[in-house]
């Protein structure tokens, strides 16, 4: 089967190689799957340059997240079986990128025929991280006011979807009018391109200066400093990621002084302190899925050769929506 690799870091179009490599049998607790679909995530990027919080050794195949049929079952796995549509995280360094990968069973989650293969690997990280951050972690209530930041992006854009699901008025900001229309077209009510307008203004003026009662903020940085001046009272800033390169300090006496909070977000780690919640967000999704009120923007879909070239488009904010590289699997 054929794997992307990385055997030294770098940017993903220096560094991913397109290798033949054996296919694995899955270990205890694991299933082995045929990759129809795999959706690209910032991470990917971070993984490929070494900077992901997280290294695995090389080489490595990056992927954090694909739809794709059981193939084979590990000892001790009665929870998935053979011949399965699943959404599933790839085991760590034997990512999705890939025809076939491996997967923890726990982390696999069975998908109804309705959802195709695009959409269902783009219905996973992005939407989860948005459903637990709003809900679980900021408490979002129906009429309240949301800001999203990056607004066209992956998670933002499953962000901007999830808001208007819970009721809440949904602002965003993006970069350009491309981008700014995206936002739009997902039904955000302000949008700000921030990098001609202020953002802080736009949030002020439309909430008769109370300001955003939960900002959700993937890129960190300037954006972190500028959203603490227009969070509402008793806000929740929701810290998602930094894809602007700097990760901000959050002073404790402003937190204090406008009493907001600064909320940190990490999916990930839900997976281990609570998978449980994971199943049930999972089941969530697929009933909102199907009842109109979310649907992944999938921008692209790519052949999984073209993953190099798409990843570097992520990096440099060229893509909208979720990038879906596929394999011969999907047709
Ligand atoms: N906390 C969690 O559990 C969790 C889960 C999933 C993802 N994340 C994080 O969420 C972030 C977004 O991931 P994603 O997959 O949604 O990425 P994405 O689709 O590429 O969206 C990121 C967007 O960030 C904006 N951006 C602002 N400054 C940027 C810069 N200097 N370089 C590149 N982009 C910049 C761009 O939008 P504009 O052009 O509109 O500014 C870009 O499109 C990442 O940091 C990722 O690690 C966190």
């Amino acid at each position: 089967m054929r794997a992307w690799r990385v055997h030294e870091l770098g940017e993903p179009v220096d560094v991913l190689e397109l290798e033949d490599v054996p296919s694995v049998a899955p270990g205890p607790g694991e299933v082995s799957l045929d990759v129809a679909a795999a959706s690209l995530n910032f991470p990917d990027v971070l993984l490929c340059r070494g900077e992901y919080q997280v290294k695995p050794e090389l080489p490595f195949t990056p992927g954090s997240e694909v739809a794709g049929t059981v193939t084979a079952v590990g000892e001790g796995v009665d929870t998935v079986r053979e011949g399965e549509r699943v959404i599933a995280i790839p085991k760590f360094g034997n990512g999705g990128l890939a025809e076939e990968t491996l997967a923890a069973a726990a982390t696999v989650y069975p998908i109804p025929a309705s959802l195709d293969w695009p959409a269902a690997a783009a219905l996973h990280i992005t939407y989860q991280t948005g459903h637990l951050a709003l809900h679980r972690r900021a408490a979002l209530q129906p009429g309240e006011t949301l800001l999203v930041h990056a607004g066209a992006g992956g998670v933002g854009s499953a962000a901007i979807q999830l808001g208007r699901a819970a009721g809440a008025r949904v602002f965003a900001t993006a970069g350009g009018p491309e981008k700014v229309q995206v936002c739009r077209d997902l039904g955000a009510e302000v949008v700000v391109d921030y990098r001609s307008d202020d953002f802080v203004t736009a949030v002020k003026d439309a909430t008769d200066g109370g300001g955003a009662d939960v900002i959700y903020d993937p890129v960190g940085g300037d954006t972190f400093d500028r959203s603490r001046k227009c969070v509402a009272f008793e806000g929740r800033i929701l810290i998602i990621g930094f894809t602007s390169g700097r990760i901000a300090d959050a002073p404790t006496n402003h937190a204090l002084v406008k009493n907001y909070s600064v909320v940190g977000v990490h999916w990930g780690l839900y997976n281990l302190m609570e998978p449980k919640l994971i199943g049930e967000t999972h089941d969530e999704l697929i009933r909102l899925h199907a009842a109109g009120e979310i649907a992944p923007l999938v921008s692209e879909v790519l052949p999984l050769e073209d993953a190099p070239e798409a990843l570097a488009r992520l990096a440099s904010r060229g893509t909208w929506g979720k990038v879906v590289c596929t394999t011969r699997a999907a047709a």
